[in-house]
């Protein structure tokens, strides 16, 4: 792995996002793209980003949200996906349509050197919650852009507002042990649940006007497919993924026939409906 440079505090998160994660989200790219396109959607209204300007995606992963950015800001503007995984990055720039005004490049958010005061927005879908000191990345961000410049990410609420994550991770729990404990604030999924803790970060950063909306989802984990990939969605991203890596093959397959019973409680035909929450947060560079 080749990273530029990166604060040394990342270096996990650098390599989770270059190991077993980058490798589960990339090959489960369409699925995730469908499972999340409601928050896509939601954030895209939100951003507002129009022709002509410069947008910096953190955390870009395979490029999906770039993509949909790219084809507002043309013509005359430019999106500039940043990510630490190479293999998030392979796919985006397989993946990127010709033509579209869109780059990426290989950086952790924390240190890389944006052009100063150029961009006129900050967007991220649930790329930002990695950082070790993310009031120190919030700042550099901030760096590249100009003033008045916006601000727009979504990240996750508390776990136990988000079942359609937990409820497999809790089914699983009775066949392999539990993951270490995190403290709420390190880096992770859930490290911006708390509103205070987003306030704090962001205005210590240097940004002005910071929002913070809830939005409670209903997220199809079966992306209208049936249980068989409502049970690949679990076992595929998040918590439970990592709960069952590693595990004896025994454990693993009688983990999977428990969160299959624990979705099927759920499922709608093809479909396994589970609530989830999201902050969308906004600010302003003064
Ligand atoms: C949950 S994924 C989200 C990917 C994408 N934004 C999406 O919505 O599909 C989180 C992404 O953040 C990236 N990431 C983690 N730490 C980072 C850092 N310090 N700088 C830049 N990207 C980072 C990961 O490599 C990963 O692609």
């Amino acid at each position: 792995m080749s990273l530029p440079s990166a604060d040394a505090r990342n270096a996990d998160q650098v390599a989770y996002w270059n190991g077993p994660a980058g490798q589960r989200w990339v090959q489960r790219q369409q699925e995730q793209d469908a499972l999340l396109a409601p928050v896509a959607d939601m954030l895209l209204a939100r951003a507002a980003a129009g022709a002509g300007e410069l947008v910096l995606d953190i955390g870009c992963g395979w490029g999906g949200t770039a993509f949909a950015l790219a084809r507002r800001v043309a013509p005359g503007g430019r999106v500039l996906g940043v990510d630490v995984s190479e293999l998030m990055l392979a796919r985006a720039r397989e993946l990127a349509p010709r033509g579209l005004p869109v780059e990426f490049v290989l950086g952790d958010a924390t240190v890389y050197p944006f052009e100063p005061a150029k961009a006129d927005l900050l967007f991220s879908r649930f790329g930002v919650m990695f950082f070790a000191d993310p009031a120190r990345s919030f700042a550099n961000m901030r760096k590249g852009l100009r003033s008045g410049a916006r601000l727009a990410f979504a990240c996750w609420r508390e776990p136990r507002e988000n079942p359609w994550l937990m409820l497999p991770l809790q089914a699983a729990y009775r066949h392999v042990p539990r993951l270490p404990e995190v403290g709420p604030e390190d880096p992770g999924a859930f490290s911006f649940a708390a509103e205070s803790r987003v306030r704090d970060l962001l205005g210590r950063a240097g940004f002005a006007a910071v929002q913070l909306e809830p939005v409670g989802l209903t997220l199809d984990v079966a992306i209208g497919e049936g249980l068989d990939t409502a049970v690949g969605t679990a076992v595929g991203i998040g918590p439970t993924s990592r709960a069952l890596e590693g595990q004896p093959a025994a454990l693993q397959a009688a983990a999977i026939q428990s969160i299959r019973a624990a979705l099927a409680a759920y499922q709608v035909g093809n479909r396994v409906p589970l609530a989830g929450a999201i902050w969308i947060v906004t600010a302003v560079n003064p």
